[in-house]
Order: structure tokens, then sequence, then C-alpha cells
């Protein structure tokens, strides 16, 4: 399932650095996820300029529980935050809000205000954003082929089409193949997002900490990409980039 190019691109993001960010500066690691959260905005809203018509962000993974609760606590007050300020904005900007992962272990004041943003902008049609929450892709494998393994019981003789639509469907709701895979950070690791969806992604990995990644930053990545031949396993390039590189 590539992408339609001449729709637009998927681009995730691995958002790394916030906390390296803020204990350079000598500030709490909390300052970083602020200051991260800024970031996240200024690249939705400029990602609606570009060749972009999907974009999945890495907001918590479902290793990240494993933090200090003070810290998992301002995360997702932060998240509460950002969907209660920017909802209608986005809405506003043609940008559609999805979230992917786990939602049984969130609290229930999260969860509203996830699936009210969902609700919000379900008829946007410029831009979706996912964003990911208490996600692994392992998981969600491992969920999808469980819930083949149930249809192919319920059915003596499912056709591989059916058992490999709904492991397709089961990772996520509207799974497509990432294009570019971004991390900031310096880290060069895929952290348990996206495994699937990633098999044929361009990777960019950067040192710069996800705070001072910004608009110039994302452009020099779509360039690259448009740099990128992508062959899938094949001899010679699969056809059209849509990234002129402006
Ligand atoms: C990684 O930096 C970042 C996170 C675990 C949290 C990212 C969350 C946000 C930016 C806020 C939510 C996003 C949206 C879309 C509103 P790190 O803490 O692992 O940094 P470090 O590697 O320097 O410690």
């Amino acid at each position: 399932m590539q992408s339609n190019v001449t729709n637009g691109i998927h681009v995730a993001i691995i958002m790394d650095g916030n906390g390296r960010w803020a204990e350079g500066r000598g500030l709490p690691r909390i300052a970083g996820h602020r200051a991260g959260v800024t970031t996240a905005r200024r690249v939705v809203e400029h990602a609606l300029t570009t060749c972009i018509r999907r974009l999945t962000l890495y907001a918590f993974s479902s290793d990240n529980w494993r933090r200090p609760p003070a810290e998992v606590q301002s995360i997702f007050w932060l998240l509460r935050a950002f969907l209660r300020l920017e909802t209608e904005r986005m809405r506003q900007r043609g940008v559609r809000l999805r979230f992917i992962g786990r939602r049984d272990r969130l609290a229930p004041m999260v969860l509203k205000a996830m699936e009210s943003a969902e609700r919000a902008t379900a008829q946007s049609s410029r831009l979706l954003v996912c964003v990911a929450i208490d996600y692994s892709s392992r998981q969600a494998i491992e969920q999808a082929a469980l819930n083949a393994t149930d249809d192919a019981k319920a059915c003596e003789t499912p056709s591989s089409n059916s058992v490999r639509s709904k492991l397709l469907g089961a990772i996520t709701a509207e799974t497509e193949d990432v294009d570019l895979l971004i991390r900031t950070g310096g880290e060069k690791r895929l952290s348990d997002f996206l495994l699937w969806e990633s098999a044929y992604a361009e990777l960019l990995f950067t040192d710069q900490m996800w705070p001072d990644f910004d608009e110039a930053d994302l452009d020099e990545a779509l360039r690259e990409f448009s740099r990128r031949q992508r062959r899938y396993g094949g001899l010679s390039a699969v056809a059209s980039n849509p990234v002129s590189a402006a």
C-alpha cells in the first residue's frame, strides 16, 4: 500500500530530544516538552504548505510509562492543553486529528479530550495528523496477528487478501505506508514506531533536538527525500516524487 504520490506523502516524526534540550539550558525536562509542543504546532502549520498529506507524530510510546509519574503527568497535561487550544484552529485549517495507540490505559480526561478532537475535526481533509499515544508497533502487529487468527478460525478458508486486510486494518484505523521517517535528537533507531508501515520508508536522522527543529528543517528534510531513489526492491526508481526542491 504505497502512498499515492499525487495525493501527497506520509511523513512520520520521532520527536526526540526535549529533555536534553531543557537540561542543556538548566531547565526542568517539562520545559523541553512544552517547547516540543510549540514545535509540533509549527510543524503541523508548515506541513499544510507542503506536499505532506499525512503526518504521524510519536508523542508517547508504551515504554514511556517507565518515566517518573510527574513527567508522564506533565506530558498528558500538555497534550490536553494543546487539544483545548488548538483543535478549533486545526479544524478551520482543514486538519483532521486522529490518535493511534492503546486507549485503555489513558486517564478518562485525556481520552475524552482526544475523542472530542477527533470528532471535531472528522470532516477535515487537507492534512491528516495522527498522534501516537501509548503506542507500540510490536503490540499493534501482535494484536493484528491475533485478530487475523480469530478471523481464520471463524472462516475455514479465508482468502489471503481478507487476512491481509484484517492485518493491515488492525494495526491502525487506516494504516498507510510511511514515505519519510524523521527522527530528531541524534539517536538512530526506530524505537517501536510504525515498524510495519516503515518497511520502505526513507529514514532521516538529525542531531537537532526537537524543540530546535523548524520550518526550514522540514523543508530541507523534504528536499533530501526528493533526492532519494525509491526502488521498492526493484531495479529502477519508482517514478514521481512530488516534492519540488523549492
Ligand atoms: C522525547 O523527548 C519526547 C517525548 C517523550 C514526548 C513528546 C511529547 C510532546 C512533544 C508533546 C505532545 C505532542 C503533541 C503533538 C501535542 P525525550 O524526553 O525523550 O528527550 P531526551 O531524549 O532528550 O530525554
